[in-house]
């Protein structure tokens, strides 16, 4: 079982999303997320800033748009101001009208609010970064900008005006001098709307846009990630670290040279050589661990959970009618490798790591964990309750009183 719908108008499928939306063009949904809707006032995330190790910054607009390069050529002082955490409550004495403070990572804080992602599971888990929230009061905004990343932008409450402009590229520039990434033009703007609570606007990459609360107002971004290739590489390497062969010194055939040159042809067979490793089933075993390990890192690090219950708590709770699910603020995921014919095909990675000795049962549990399962009393028959402790323990599930 799992919880709770799509977050796709009726008319638009989530195949249809992918294809012609994803990545490709804004698309605002209405009531998309209504679960959201009460789910916290302003107070408690200004509450969460002040945490200690909360991942908030306070961005402080200053009231009249300066000209920034004036008749004596001097910059005049940036229109904006940043400060990160930790914040204090002396940084919102005195605030000008206009600010907006950000906290990421809020699945790390309440897992019931880590649990809307799966309102978005037609986006595969390790796509996900984090849940973000801005709080601003009328006027707020963090400015016109651009993402690298696809955004979910969900209304949680009051209302924020959202316009979108030109898609941008790296040749945009942004304004000097200010410690946000932020332009001018927009371009021409292709969509103005005011979003309540519980409204959801997509934003693919690189699409500008710029957000004003209208009143006291707070949003919800559910943020995606994708790794780049210098991630993959670097992982490539840290595996390949263990396969002793890729030590030993290559066999190379040698013309006839100038003894100070370093022939193409040599840089050519050392190519080779790389491309044959890599094209090879062991090459393949090498990137498939890689790339799991880079997707399933976590970009914050984990919060000591508050209180833990014990296995005999953990019985009574399930006979009680609570669910296991994933903790989103984990990475819990597994990789089919289909040409693995003798053992379970399943491998499975959380927090960047692989794990190895799971039995049948727990591989097949974690994996239906991992896909939003909610697992009653009946489906872990079969599992020792050691290990499900073992798994609350890492942070990888977390135990739903509520259902
Ligand atoms: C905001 O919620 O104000 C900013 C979110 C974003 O632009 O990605
Ligand atoms: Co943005």
């Amino acid at each position: 079982m799992s919880a709770i719908p799509f977050c796709l108008p009726d008319s638009i499928t989530a195949e249809q999303f992918l294809s012609d939306y994803w990545q490709k063009k804004p698309l605002l949904i209405r009531q998309g997320l209504p679960q959201l809707i009460g789910m916290f006032e302003p107070d408690d995330m200004l509450g969460l800033a002040l945490e200690e190790d909360a991942s908030a910054r306070l961005l402080i607009q200053s009231a009249t748009k300066t000209n920034k390069n004036t008749a004596n050529g001097q910059a005049n002082l940036p229109q904006w101001q940043l400060k990160k955490s930790p914040l204090t409550e002396a940084d919102f004495d005195q605030l000008p009208e206009q600010w907006t403070v950000l906290v990421q990572n809020l699945e790390q804080w309440s897992p019931e609010l880590g649990q809307l992602w799966q309102a978005f599971d037609f986006i595969p888990q390790w796509q996900r970064d984090d849940i973000m929230v801005s709080y601003a009061p009328k006027g707020g905004s963090v400015g016109r900008h651009y993402d690298d990343y696809d955004v979910f932008l969900a209304q949680g409450y009051g209302h924020r005006r959202w316009q979108l402009g030109k898609i941008c590229d790296e040749q945009t520039e942004f304004v000097e001098g200010e410690p946000i990434r932020i332009f001018d033009d927009m371009g021409e703007i292709i969509f103005d709307e005011v979003l309540e609570a519980g409204d959801v606007l997509y934003v693919p990459p690189k699409l500008s846009h710029f957000g004003v609360a209208q009143d006291d107002c707070m949003t919800f971004s559910f943020g995606c990630r994708r790794p780049n290739l210098m991630q993959i590489i670097d992982s490539i390497a840290d595996v390949a670290t263990n396969d002793s062969d890729l030590f030993i010194p290559m066999l190379l055939p040698q013309a006839l040279q100038s003894s100070g040159e370093l022939q193409a042809a040599s840089i050519d067979a050392i190519t080779t050589q790389l491309l044959q490793l890599i094209q090879s089933e062991r090459g393949a075993d090498i990137i498939r661990q890689a790339v799991c390990e880079v997707v399933s890192k976590r970009q914050y690090d984990a919060l000591v959970p508050e209180e833990t219950v014990n296995t005999d708590e953990l019985m009574q709770s399930l006979v009680e009618g609570a669910t296991l699910q994933a903790d989103y603020s984990n990475r819990l995921l597994y990789n089919k490798n289909i040409e693995n014919q003798n053992d379970n095909p399943v491998t499975l990675y959380a927090n960047g790591q692989r794990l190895d000795g799971l039995d049948d049962e727990s591989i097949d549990l974690l994996s239906r964990l991992a896909d939003g399962e909610h697992l009653a009393l009946n489906d872990i028959t079969d599992v020792d309750p050691d290990d499900l402790m073992e798994w609350l323990e890492n942070g990888w599930i977390w135990l739903n009183y509520s259902e």
